[in-house]
């Protein structure tokens, strides 16, 4: 069976598209993001699942997409922030190599609200907003992952570097 070298999770801002696309790139590998494939099934944004489906609706789309892709996608597989919160996608994760990809709520805080566009549920109050999604999520991610890379403050060339090292 198909099945993807790697999958990152994490909380929206925590870095792990863009060390998807990098620890990718170095191991030759292609590099997927959960959210693009939604909006390629879709032909819908973000945002626009979110308004005519309701959070309902974009997480059941959310787990027919990921479920897919772990059974058919090689490369590094990025998953959108709050995949987790369903209890089939932490199932089917099981026996996949997760990586946590973690940061400080203030560099998060500073990624998210530059590139606010496809994070519907931060757009009101993104701090204690994502304080909340932190608390609420931190456990799931430590269930599901077996590693964990903190990404503040550090080139995330070197950090990508040093994760595909140890993947
Ligand atoms: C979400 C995170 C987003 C996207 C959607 C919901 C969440 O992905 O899937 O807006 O619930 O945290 P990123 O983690 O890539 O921002």
């Amino acid at each position: 069976m198909t099945r993807p070298y790697a999958v990152f999770v994490g909380l929206p801002g925590s870095g792990k598209s863009t060390m998807a696309h990098q620890v990718a790139e170095l191991l030759g590998l292609r590099a997927a993001d959960s959210d693009d494939l939604i909006v390629d099934a879709a032909g819908r944004s973000i945002p626009e699942i979110f308004e005519e489906r309701g959070e309902a609706g974009f997480r059941a789309l959310e787990e027919r997409t990921i479920v897919d892709a772990l059974g058919s996608f090689s490369g590094v597989l990025a998953l959108g922030g709050g995949a987790v919160t369903t209890p089939g996608v932490r199932k089917a994760l099981r026996g996949h190599r997760v990586v946590l990809i973690t940061g400080d709520q203030q560099v998060l805080l500073e990624r998210v609200t530059r590139h606010p566009s496809r994070r519907p549920l931060l757009s009101d109050d993104p701090e204690r907003t994502l304080s909340l999604l932190r608390a609420e999520r931190e456990p799931l991610y430590e269930q599901v992952a077996a590693m964990t890379v903190k990404t503040d403050n550090r080139p995330p060339s070197r950090l990508a570097r040093e994760l595909s090292e140890r993947l």
